[in-house]
């Protein structure tokens, strides 16, 4: 089982002080079914991934932490990040359910938790409420570092205000039809790493003519040349498949580079276009 060769990004060191590297590839999890989860992320650890992102929301922590315990791989080597549910933002809930969640991927430490949206569903939470839980958190030792999902900047200025603390990462919704421009420029003044949520454009973007006629000229699949845009963008990146092919070719971005014109064509495909929830008006 070889790992596959990924680049990976440091994260903004947490308060002990420790370099957390981030793969710049992983697996996405989202929307498969926890019965489903076991096979596919042993596919994925098999063909080389090292890095998974699944959430409480997903409802699949069970299958992704049976892959794991079934892997033989040595912990050190495998980065796993899981999310805070909407409901769990108070302080006792959201221990209790950082409890469940290792439980459920039976591991000692998480290597990254993220606050899924900006948006509990408790009642008299605010986000620098539960930002303080998320640092307490990471002095007990449980995780080895702290992000966000779905911020905005007013919302990462707000928490990072208040206790001086940012996150490592934030992870949005990003791809060429939604390049972010706004939010990755907060990020790079704020030291925080930007990951690509639905990365594909959840399939949608594979069949745009720009996407098919670079992917033509450079001899590489449509996802092929996504995925490269993104890592060329600095950009982590978690395309998700539940097809063993399809992760293999995904994963196989390191072979070649886009050049300034395909990068470009790329970038003008920009229209603000959501394939998700936008985070203010989230369904939960
Ligand atoms: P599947 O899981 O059946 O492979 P995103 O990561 O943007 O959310 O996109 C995920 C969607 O894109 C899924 O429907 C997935 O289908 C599909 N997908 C992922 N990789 C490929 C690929 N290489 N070719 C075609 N479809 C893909």
């Amino acid at each position: 089982m070889c790992a596959l060769s990924v680049p990976t990004i440091a994260l903004t060191r947490g308060t002990n002080g420790e370099e957390v590297l981030i793969p710049q590839l992983g697996l996405g999890t989202y929307k498969i079914p926890d019965d489903e989860a076991e096979c596919v992320v042993r596919d994925a650890l098999a063909v080389g991934y090292r890095h998974i992102d699944t959430a409480q929301m997903y409802g699949n922590e069970a299958g992704v932490g049976r892959a794991i315990a079934a892997c033989g791989l040595p912990r050190r080597d495998l980065f796993v990040t899981s999310k805070l549910d909407n409901p769990n933002h108070r302080r006792d809930d959201a221990l209790r359910s950082l409890d469940a969640t290792m439980g459920a991927l039976g591991l000692e430490v998480l290597d990254l938790f993220l606050v899924h949206w900006p948006l509990a569903t408790s009642t008299g939470i605010d986000l620098v409420d539960t930002w303080r839980t998320m640092i307490e958190i990471l002095h007990s030792g449980r995780v080895r570092a702290i992000g966000v999902s779905n911020f905005q900047p007013d919302h990462l200025r707000r928490i990072v205000e208040a206790t001086g603390v940012v996150p490592a990462v934030n992870q949005i919704e990003l791809h060429p039809w939604l390049a972010q421009s706004e939010l990755r420029s907060t990020h790079a003044q704020m030291g925080i790493a930007t990951e690509s949520w639905s990365p594909l454009g959840r399939g949608r973007l594979l069949t745009d003519p720009v996407v098919v006629r670079i992917a033509e000229a450079v001899g590489v699949s449509p996802a092929q040349v996504i995925i490269r845009w993104h890592l060329q963008n600095g950009l982590v990146v978690i395309p998700k498949s539940t097809h063993r092919e399809r992760m293999i070719a995904n994963a196989d971005v390191i072979g070649f580079t886009l050049d300034d014109a395909h990068m470009a064509a790329l970038d003008a495909l920009d229209q603000g276009v959501r394939t998700g929830s936008h985070p203010d008006q989230v369904q939960v």
